[in-house]
């Protein structure tokens, strides 16, 4: 079985489409010949995406500006993605703190877990039974290699990306046979924007250039990987790196190397 082929009436949606991985999905998806919804906060962003999207492919780009973390906000794009032909889910939005726990913004992390985990499940939930209606479809899930380890200062996240890891690879197993293939995308670092060297991060100036993978590339990577109903794809050597680390070191000796390393990530 493979992906639902593009028509004038079915969507390829994108989370996070304003930015990064989530604007690279959604070109590779026009550049495929999908017609997307593109979802985030920043509108022009969006709109700007959108009309490079319609002029370059020829395809239709629609826009809708939510806030994933709000449950209220989000609840109408469920809705309306539940009674749509949706081809494709992006799961792509999330977000990220550094730190321990203790000295960040409660509100926020809340907010984080509500975008990283409850909006993922929401919206699968919402287009799920109309792509094993239709015999046909792909969700594809932007977790993380963070999310296959305990990461001291990185709490939230991780564990964050550890539900969405495992959420899509479970899901995966319900769904075969069904047409509906499921594929997590589990990278390490991306880079996203080239970094100004006044502000680098620690990660930006440790990771030698020729270890970053691009937007564009795990965009490709991983709409490859769903079309062939991959469980996981994690582009790049430093992600494999990690993905192995993460799954098969134990956990006692990897928490505190790890935590010491995304504690400076806060400073
Ligand atoms: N880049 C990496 O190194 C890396 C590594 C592993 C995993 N990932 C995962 O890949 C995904 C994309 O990462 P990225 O690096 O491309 O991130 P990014 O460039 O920071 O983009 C994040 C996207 O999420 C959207 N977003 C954030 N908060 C939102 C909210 N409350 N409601 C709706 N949309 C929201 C942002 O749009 P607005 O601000 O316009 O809302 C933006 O489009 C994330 O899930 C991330 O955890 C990234």
């Amino acid at each position: 079985m493979s992906l639902p082929a593009p028509t004038s009436s079915n969507r390829a949606v994108v989370t996070g489409a304003s930015s990064g991985i989530g604007a690279a999905l959604a070109t590779e998806l026009a550049s495929r010949g999908y017609s997307s919804i593109l979802v985030a906060r920043r509108g022009e962003r969006l709109a700007e995406l959108a009309e490079q999207l319609r002029e370059r492919y020829r395809v239709q780009a629609e826009v809708r500006v939510v806030d994933l973390a709000d449950a209220a906000a989000r609840a109408p794009l469920a809705d309306e993605l539940a009674g749509r032909d949706i081809a494709i889910l992006c799961n792509n939005a999330g977000i990220a703190t550094f730190g321990p726990v203790t000295g960040l913004d409660p509100t926020a992390e809340r907010a984080q877990v509500e975008l990283n985990t409850v909006a993922v499940h929401d919206l699968t939930l919402a287009v799920l039974p109309g792509m094993v209606a239709r015999g046909a479809g792909g969700i594809l899930t932007s977790g993380s290699a963070a999310g296959n380890m305990p990461i001291p200062n990185n709490a939230t996240y991780a564990a964050s990306k550890a539900f969405v890891n495992t959420f899509s690879e479970s899901l995966r197993g319900e769904l075969l046979g069904t047409g509906v293939h499921v594929t997590l995308l589990a990278p390490g670092p991306v880079r996203t924007d080239v970094p100004d060297p006044a502000d680098a991060s620690i990660v930006d100036r440790m990771v030698p250039d020729s270890f970053w993978i691009s937007a564009e590339y795990t965009a490709t990577l991983s709409l490859d990987a769903l079309a062939r109903n991959k469980m996981r794809v994690v582009p790049g050597i430093l992600g494999k790196a990690m993905s192995a680390a993460g799954q098969y070191a134990p956990r006692a000796l990897t928490a505190p190397i790890i935590g010491r390393f995304y504690r400076s990530l806060a400073e």
